[in-house]
């Protein structure tokens, strides 16, 4: 017997995909499938970001700064429709929210583990986010690994060092478990950058639109926890927007922004 010839059913496991999204309500409750269907494609945009950036770092470890950039542009363009995709939950009233919000009892996007992956990349690290899943479990595995990789901003660093500046060691081999400071021998670099290379200063841009992205994410989510709950805590048990807004205008990589005022 030969194979059944490949459908875009099967490719897709359509069947399979359509048996997920699974309202916890009574009736049940008409928005609830679409806080499940949202849910559902920001984890798929997650998983696809951060296939992404795998080969963001493995093309600045490989020198091709090209196509690290075209890379680059593509998470971009992902960040924008996540971003554009709030406006859809946007509509779901704080009413139509409530009638099934208890459903959700402690669940929250405060443990997705795929989103704290993404963190971890850019470089916020906690130990506090890995210990939150189980050990040996899918999720916490990939965190864990996560932790201990290089982020974004090493393998940026180690590229320009391979590029013919004088990054200094202790950058180099910084322990790739602290968070990201700022620093003046690597800011003296990037002006020079800036002022001379106009190939390296695009790449430059595009992790300033990135580190923009991401906090564009985080204001338009943390809007959109206002509109819904207003100052109520979250199901993920924070002080909800209070916690949230804590988190937004803080960049991800601090050299890339404080060179403006130097330039
Ligand atoms: C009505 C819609 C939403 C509300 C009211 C809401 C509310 C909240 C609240 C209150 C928090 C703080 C943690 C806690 O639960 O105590 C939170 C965190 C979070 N939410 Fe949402 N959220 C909504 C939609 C979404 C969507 C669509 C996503 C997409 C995946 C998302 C992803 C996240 C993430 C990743 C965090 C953790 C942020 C951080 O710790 O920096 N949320 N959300």
């Amino acid at each position: 017997m030969t194979d059944p010839a490949v459908t875009y059913a099967s490719y897709l496991n359509i069947d399979e995909l359509l048996t997920l999204q699974q309202p916890r309500s009574q009736g049940p409750e008409h928005d609830e499938l679409l806080f499940i269907v949202i849910h559902q494609v920001y984890e798929l945009w997650f998983k696809e970001l951060l296939h992404e950036f795998d080969r963001v770092r493995q093309l600045l470890d490989a020198g091709k700064p090209h196509r690290a950039q075209h890379t680059l542009k593509r998470i971009l363009t992902i960040l924008k429709v996540m971003v554009a995709q709030l406006d859809i939950l946007e509509t779901m009233t704080p009413l139509e929210f409530l009638s099934f919000r208890e459903r959700l009892e402690a669940a929250s996007g405060f443990q997705s583990d795929q989103f704290r992956q993404i963190e971890f990349l850019l470089g916020v690290k906690s130990q506090a986010a890995l210990h939150r899943f189980p050990e040996e479990s899918r999720a916490r595995v990939a965190l864990e690994r996560r932790y201990q990789e290089p982020t974004v901003w090493d393998a940026f660093l180690r590229y320009l060092s391979k590029e013919g500046y004088a990054v200094p060691p202790s950058h180099l081999d910084r322990d790739v478990v602290a968070g990201i400071e700022p620093s003046a021998e690597v800011q003296r670099i990037l002006v020079s950058v800036y002022r001379d290379d106009t190939k390296n200063a695009e790449l430059c841009e595009r992790l300033v639109d990135l580190d923009e992205g991401i906090q564009e994410w985080r204001y338009r989510h943390v809007k959109m926890v206002e509109r819904t709950i207003g100052a109520k805590s979250g199901t993920g048990g924070s002080a909800g927007a209070a916690y949230l807004q804590q988190t937004v205008g803080r960049p991800l990589f601090p050299d890339l922004w404080q060179i403006r005022s130097q330039l």
